[in-house]
């Protein structure tokens, strides 16, 4: 079939939509630039592995990979709602983060209706607001951040969903409780804020509202978090959103009947238990902001100060060639290109002694040595 005949018979604006980009796989990649190794600063993984806990849990797992998965991973949803203190109705889980916005999209998203979400914020809001139909109502960061009075300015007849990422991702700043009170004050019942805080456990902000709150307080809210991040569980694909008890009755119609896998629910009950990896997840981190930001500080680089396990930084010249010249040296960062912000870059933390050589070789390629 043509593509033009396709056009007609796919949904209205699927071919809206770039097919994401996947790059090459690492294993080619280090081949192809003759590297015995590649540091993934790009793509805001975990660099300290998989919590060792939940690779335990997975051997074991991995044996009963014959029989289908508990779809509504109910003991995995008792364990989270105990520990988060809202009630096991209150928790749905996804195939990653990224499948619970899909599910919220499938849910709510009629033809025409209108999501806002801050630009640059993550893509995926896009993608499956535009997959169902709908349109993206799209407000600038100022200063980096969100503008919430100016997202809440474009709320009309036609809202169904706001899209918060707090932390944003790509630039890694945060809005602030007051700022999120003052949002939600007078916000018309109709509308349903979905909060994404994919990176929750990296902020010590004390201003830095828990969407939980709004929950607890009635609002029309529904809280996303996952267990890519902290945990270093990306590679398996388990995420989780939290809403009212009805709320999540509606979400579970469109999840698929086993969509998280049950070695994912095992490494994920196995995850929450692993506090030495957390702290020490934790404390990488903080170790790894403090370190970058004083190597660029240093270089005299401008930076958003981050939340986050990324830092977003203005290097002020072409993001791509600079990128290029760090993948040649073995590290990947991800170009702002994508954002429209060509001279930005995001950079994920690694570990110490990967972000020690990365300084070194930024150092270098920005010094002219391409
Ligand atoms: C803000 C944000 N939300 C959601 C996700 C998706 O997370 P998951 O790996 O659980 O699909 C990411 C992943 O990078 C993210 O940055």
């Amino acid at each position: 079939m043509k593509r033009e005949e396709l056009k007609k018979l796919a949904r209205r604006r699927i071919f809206d939509i770039e097919i994401w980009p996947a790059g090459k796989p690492i294993d080619e990649l280090k081949e192809e630039l003759g590297l015995p190794d590649l540091a993934r600063m790009d793509t805001n993984e975990n660099p300290l592995g998989p919590s060792p806990g939940a690779v335990k849990a997975m051997e074991q797992a991995i044996r009963h990979v014959n029989f289908y998965p508990d779809g509504p991973c109910l003991r995995l949803k008792r364990k989270l709602a105990g520990r988060l203190g809202i009630s096991e109705d209150m928790v749905a889980f996804g195939n990653g983060a990224d499948s619970c916005i899909r599910m919220v999209a499938s849910a709510f998203i009629n033809d025409g209706e209108e999501v806002v979400m801050a630009d640059p914020s993550f893509p995926v809001y896009s993608i499956f607001t535009r997959v169902m139909g709908g349109e993206e109502v799209l407000v600038p960061l100022k200063d980096y951040t969100h503008d919430l009075q100016a997202m809440k300015k474009k709320i009309g007849p036609r809202t169904k969903l706001v899209c918060i990422c707090n932390p944003n991702n790509p630039t890694g700043s945060i809005v602030r409780k007051a700022e999120l009170d003052d949002f939600f004050r007078d916000l018309p019942s109709d509308v349903i804020v979905v909060l994404d805080e994919a990176y929750f456990e990296f902020v010590s902000d004390p201003q830095f509202p828990n969407g939980l709150d709004y929950l607890r307080e009635g609002r029309n809210i529904i809280v996303m978090r996952t267990f890519s991040k902290l945990y270093g569980l990306a590679g398996l694909r388990i995420g989780y959103m939290m809403a009212a008890p009805e709320m999540i009755s509606v979400l579970e119609r469109v999840r698929e009947p086993y969509t998280v896998a049950g070695v994912a629910e095992e490494a994920a009950l196995a995850a929450l238990d692993d506090r030495e990896f957390i702290d020490r997840v934790i404390r990488n981190n903080e170790k790894s902001r403090n370190l970058i930001c004083r190597e660029l500080d240093r270089l005299g680089l401008d930076y958003v100060p981050s939340h986050t396990n990324f830092l977003f930084v203005d290097l002020k010249t072409d993001a791509r060639k600079v990128r290029e010249a760090l993948m040649r040296r073995g590290f990947l960062i991800r170009a702002g290109t994508a954002w429209k912000l060509p001279t930005c870059v995001r950079i994920t933390f690694g570990t110490e002694a990967q972000n020690a050589a990365f300084i070194r070789a930024l150092e270098e390629v920005l010094g002219g040595g391409r």
